[in-house]
């Protein structure tokens, strides 16, 4: 059955387009002039798109195609707190958690600002006394360790942010713990001294297996050297389910709390950025809001053909469904955001990982790519291989920091060439070489990202620039990007096991018991 998306007019006329276009190849277009040409700006950050194989015609075909789906009806319904998550009757509001004044933000006919205004005092004024040594452990030592326990969403955002900016000789130091495996928090926990280490157990629902059996494992270490009356000195939380942080015996007043209408993968600009602000202290945590509401601003107003995260969705669109790509590669030159390519896996599979629309009928397109991705030059020796000979010409995001900020030219100039290189010998190819295994066609699109330096402001607007990517592309796609139905079914499934409840008559638990089982038993 032929959708109504794959039937429009403008996705027709961008499929005629791929036709006539079949035999093009970027190197015909690319040249010195396209370089400086095709660039988009904002504050520092800079989307150079000239290695793509459009045209001033795909392009405009392609901002036809957003405009014929209503991105900027539904972004407007977006920022000003419509229930657009459908499935679950939700608003999708991490933009409010960011918004630089106090404009009102309504959801359900109430102002969420003044609730966000308090949660974040509250966290500013936790933050101070930590960092200043004022908050004392149970036995009067001042904190020197911060353990976030989290997984998903409650991980992969803080941890990238700390990673990036916070520098390995930061005070207090961040450390951070997601996988049930033991391996994970163990041998943390062994190099830790109890009275000096405080767990910041994130979870929106507190109700995820993996982040439950960590906060049990800390709770048991801390009070076995403490006793149970340190909980309350050396644990906070932040979650929307404040009951189940109180039954777990955290102190009310430790609770940061946030709300539903934040995702888990879109939350790290809540009070689940609390492990940040603790690491780099508040008024970063600051700067990064300031940098993804300065991005916020630009996706709210700019025309569709100047917008950066609209041009980076559609340029998406048009590898993934008229070049059928199937994935993205993720590649920062750079050390710092070397755990970006993981949270840009969540924040873009996790919410486009889709095949069926948001009124319920399957898709007859391609929606989310597959991504993947590592640090540069690191990935030059890995998978890039692929990258410039696989049958595939699979499209990549180059990320590169214009600032050397160590003042070490040798590293910096090297890594920058690197990228160039790079980008230079997947458009261009090496066609005419002499033996047919070196011969490479090239024509492999990519999008280069400049930031003029990497400090809190310019990874804000980063992020919020691949989030609005993400939500962009959803709205092509005609799908709900803000909900997770495949990773809930796979949580009941484990959950109803632990349970230890006698397995109902369902075929599906009956297989994963069997799994569990076969797993569980020794090899003789
Ligand atoms: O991985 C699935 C998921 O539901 C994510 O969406 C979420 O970020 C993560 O689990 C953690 O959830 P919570 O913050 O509720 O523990």
């Amino acid at each position: 059955m032929t959708s109504q998306l794959t039937a429009s007019p403008a996705w027709r006329a961008l499929q005629q387009h791929r036709a006539d276009t079949a035999g093009r190849h970027v190197a015909d277009m690319l040249d010195a002039a396209r370089v400086g040409r095709l660039v988009l700006s904002l504050d520092g950050l800079h989307l150079n798109y000239a290695a793509h194989d459009v045209s001033d015609e795909t392009l405009k075909l392609l901002v036809a195609l957003a405009r014929q789906q209503q991105v900027e009806g539904w972004r407007d319904r977006m920022l000003s707190g419509d229930k657009i998550n459908n499935t679950e009757d939700r608003a999708v509001l991490h933009t409010a958690l960011r918004q630089q004044g106090d404009q009102p933000v309504l959801v359900d006919g109430k102002d969420v600002m003044p609730d966000i205004r308090a949660v974040q005092q509250k966290m500013e004024d936790f933050v101070e006394r930590v960092r200043s040594g004022a908050w004392k452990g149970a036995t009067g030592k001042p904190i020197r360790h911060i353990v976030n326990i989290g997984i998903g969403g409650s991980d992969l955002g803080p941890r990238m942010v700390v990673e990036a900016l916070a520098g390995s000789q930061s005070v207090p130091q961040v450390h951070f713990v997601a996988n049930a495996d033991a391996h994970d928090i163990q041998p943390m926990l062994d190099g830790l001294d109890p009275a000096e280490t405080l767990f910041v157990v994130v979870s929106k629902t507190f109700t995820t297996q993996e982040t439950l059996l960590n906060a049990n494992r800390a709770r048991a270490w801390l009070t076995a050297a403490l006793g149970d009356d340190a909980v309350s000195k050396h644990f906070v939380a932040a979650s929307s389910n404040v009951q189940a942080v109180k039954d777990f015996g955290i102190d009310p007043d430790n609770i940061y709390p946030l709300w539903d209408w934040v995702g888990g993968r879109y939350s790290l600009w809540s009070s689940v950025g609390l492990s940040i602000a603790l690491g780099l202290g508040m008024d970063q945590f600051k700067q990064l809001l300031a940098g993804a509401a300065a991005m916020d601003r630009h996706f709210a107003t700019a025309p569709l053909e100047q917008n950066l995260p609209v041009l980076m969705a559609m340029l998406g669109v048009w590898q993934q469904n008229f070049h059928d790509t199937g994935a993205l590669a993720i590649l920062p030159y750079d050390e710092r955001l070397r755990d970006l390519p993981r949270f840009l896996q969540q924040l873009d599979m996790e919410s486009n990982g889709k095949s069926v629309t948001r009124d319920g009928q399957p898709v007859d397109y391609e929606t989310g790519p597959v991504i993947f991705g590592e640090c540069g030059t690191i990935s030059q020796h890995s998978f890039h291989q692929l990258l410039h000979q696989g049958p595939k010409a699979l499209p990549a995001d180059f990320i590169v920091v214009a600032e050397d900020d160590l003042g070490l030219p040798e590293h910096h100039q090297a890594v920058l060439t690197n990228a160039a290189a790079q980008i230079g010998a997947l458009a261009l190819g090496d066609p005419s070489a002499a033996v047919p295994q070196n011969r490479y066609s090239g024509n492999r699109p990519s999008t280069l990202i400049k930031l003029d330096r990497l400090d809190p402001y310019h990874l804000g607007m980063l992020l919020a620039l691949y989030e609005h990517k993400v939500f962009v592309q959803g709205v092509v796609w005609n799908i709900n990007s803000f909900d997770q139905p495949g990773v809930e079914l796979g949580k009941q499934m484990a959950k109803a096991l632990v349970s230890g409840a006698p397995v109902r008559p369902d075929k599906r638990l009956e297989v994963t018991a069997t799994y569990d089982h076969w797993i569980k038993s020794r090899t003789p």
